[in-house]
């Protein structure tokens, strides 16, 4: 495989070896120095045309760890905000020499375009509501190491489904490593065609919470409303949030998860959030260790093919 642009283009076990790769990439990230020489003389550029905290840093950390140059090109402050558009934006980086181009853009599809005019491998790193592969990965690898398994697990995928590029990658990964995952939102923050997603679909979240391994919150993406879907904040922490209440109906070992940026006091309370149960720290940290193993795999060619 040469692009990583849909968590659904990954079988069984091209996932697995991303995973067990950022597993023993992870004892690299244990140590006081963190660099291994394996892609020194490649280059590796971010372009990123939406805001980003996480995701953007998490890429450069993991391009730097495996001695990668790296550029980072953001929309603001570049000829975009002069109107070039993505295809010369891409051929300029082409003549550059760009070995990866890690992408996140607010239009759904905009990676799988890119795929078509550059030589490198295009990683999609969230392209509008459609999918954000090395999250999913991340999440994946971070379950699997609180919970032992994957194979079988209760995953509850609670809230802005609509708009989550985050919960359908999920739901695409997980169904293929075997989790079982149930998709928890009010009906106006469902997608249509839900149905045809390999999970689960419930309004109720008191119902789902017993019965779940791991709960994922997702934020409310107020910014990609362009319509009241819930009659108020209040009414929304009241049916779909998570606090102290909710969290009391998890079983002992349930984890919560949460990709962050959170609207803490509205998905998620602040108590929840900081619980020795909550992974969402350890889901940034998570994240470096499985993208330079989507960044190894992928420029040394060993995803869907041979280890070279
Ligand atoms: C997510 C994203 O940008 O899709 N965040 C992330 O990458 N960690 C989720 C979100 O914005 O809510």
């Amino acid at each position: 495989m040469k692009h990583l642009i849909s968590a659904g283009d990954l079988g069984r076990d091209d996932a697995l070896l991303i995973l067990d790769t950022a597993e023993e990439l992870a004892r690299v990230s244990e140590r006081s120095i963190k660099k291994l020489p394996t892609l020194r003389g490649r280059t590796v550029v971010n372009l990123f045309f939406e805001d980003s905290t996480r995701t953007r840093i998490s890429f450069e950390a993991a391009a730097k760890r495996l001695s990668a140059d790296v550029i980072n090109f953001s929309a603001k402050g570049s000829s975009v905000s002069k109107g070039e558009s993505l295809k010369d934006t891409a051929l300029t980086l082409e003549a550059m020499g760009a070995d990866a181009v890690v992408i996140r853009h607010s239009a759904s599809g905009a990676p799988h375009r890119l795929a078509t005019w550059v030589r490198g491998s295009v990683v999609n790193a969230g392209d509008g509501t459609h999918e954000h592969p090395t999250q999913a990965l991340l999440d994946a690898f971070s379950m699997r190491r609180r919970m032992g398994r994957l194979e079988g697990l209760k995953v509850a995928v609670v809230g802005d489904v609509l708009h989550s590029r985050v919960a359908r990658s999920n739901v695409l990964l997980l169904s293929t490593l075997g989790a079982e995952v149930t998709l928890v939102a009010p009906p106006t923050l469902l997608p249509v065609a839900v149905e045809n997603w390999p999970c689960q679909v419930s309004y109720d979240l008191d119902a789902v919470l017993p019965k779940s391994d791991v709960v994922m919150m997702l934020r409310v993406q107020l910014e990609r409303q362009n319509a009241a879907f819930f009659p108020s904040a209040r009414e929304y922490s009241r049916r779909y949030g998570l606090d102290r209440q909710r969290f009391a109906k998890l079983h002992d070992d349930a984890i919560v998860m949460h990709p962050g940026p959170m609207n803490r006091g509205m998905e998620i309370s602040a108590e929840v959030a900081d619980s020795p149960r909550s992974t969402i720290v350890e889901q940034v940290g998570n994240g470096v260790t499985v993208r330079m193993a989507v960044l190894y795999l992928l420029l040394g060619g060993a995803i869907g093919g041979e280890v070279k």
